[in-house]
C-alpha cells in the first residue's frame, strides 16, 4: 500500500514532465508497469533488464507498440543502444514475486548514474525509487547519498519523498532534475 502511493507520486511526475516528443528510457523494466505507463506518455521508450523473464512479462504488456524497446542488457550498456533522452527511470531492487538475489547491484547503478549524467540535457531528469530495506538496497542507498552530494547545485535541483513515519528502512524517491547546460 505504502509502496504504491510512492509509485503513483513517481507516475505523477512523469506526467507532468514527459512530453509526446520525448525518448524515455526504464532501466528497470521489471514486470513493465513502469514501461506501460511511459509508452502513454513517450514518443519512444527503451526499457533495460538483465532478466528474459522480466521481458517476457513486460512483451505481455507492450509486445504490440512499435515505438517500445525491450532490451536484454545490463543498464550499464545503454550507450550501446540510446544516445539521447528526456529522462530516464530506475526502480531499483529485485523483481516482484522473482528471484531476490537477481538484483540492482550498487557498483552497477553507480556506474550507470555516472554514464547517465553527461548525457542529461537541461530540463532532463533521472527518477529513482530506491529500496533500503534490504542489505544490498542499504548499500546502494549510501552510495547514491554519497553521489547527489557530489552534483553541482547550480545544475541540478535534487528532491527526495520519504515515508517519514515508517521506522523500517523504507522506499524513497528521488528526483534529479538538470536545471541548466554548463555553458549557461
Ligand atoms: C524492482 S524491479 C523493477 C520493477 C519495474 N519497474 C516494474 O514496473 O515492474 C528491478 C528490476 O531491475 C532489474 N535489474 C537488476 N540489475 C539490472 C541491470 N544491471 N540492468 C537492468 N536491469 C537490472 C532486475 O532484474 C529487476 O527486474
Amino acid at each position: 500500500m505504502k509502496k504504491n502511493v510512492l509509485l503513483e507520486q513517481a507516475h505523477a511526475i512523469l506526467t507532468s514532465l514527459v512530453s509526446p516528443e520525448d525518448i524515455m528510457v526504464d532501466m528497470t523494466m521489471g514486470n513493465g508497469h513502469d514501461t506501460l505507463f511511459l509508452s502513454s506518455l513517450a514518443k519512444e521508450v527503451y526499457a533495460f533488464d538483465i532478466q528474459e523473464k522480466a521481458l517476457e512479462k513486460t512483451k505481455q504488456k507492450v509486445g504490440h507498440l512499435t515505438h517500445v524497446h525491450l532490451i536484454c542488457d545490463s543498464h550499464e550498456n545503454i550507450l550501446d543502444y540510446v544516445q539521447s533522452f528526456k529522462g530516464v527511470i530506475f526502480n531499483l531492487g529485485y523483481l516482484p514475486q522473482g528471484d531476490k538475489s537477481i538484483t540492482t547491484k550498487t557498483e552497477t547503478t553507480l556506474n550507470t548514474l555516472h554514464t547517465l549524467l553527461p548525457l542529461l540535457k537541461k530540463e532532463g531528469f533521472i527518477q529513482l525509487v530506491v529500496y533500503p530495506g534490504h542489505e544490498e538496497g542499504r548499500r546502494e542507498d549510501k552510495a547514491i547519498q554519497d553521489w547527489i552530494k557530489t552534483l553541482n547545485p547550480h545544475l541540478f535541483h535534487i528532491t527526495e519523498s520519504r515515508f517519514i513515519h515508517e521506522e523500517k528502512n523504507p522506499p524513497y524517491m528521488l528526483m534529479i532534475y538538470k536545471t541548466k547546460d554548463e555553458s549557461d
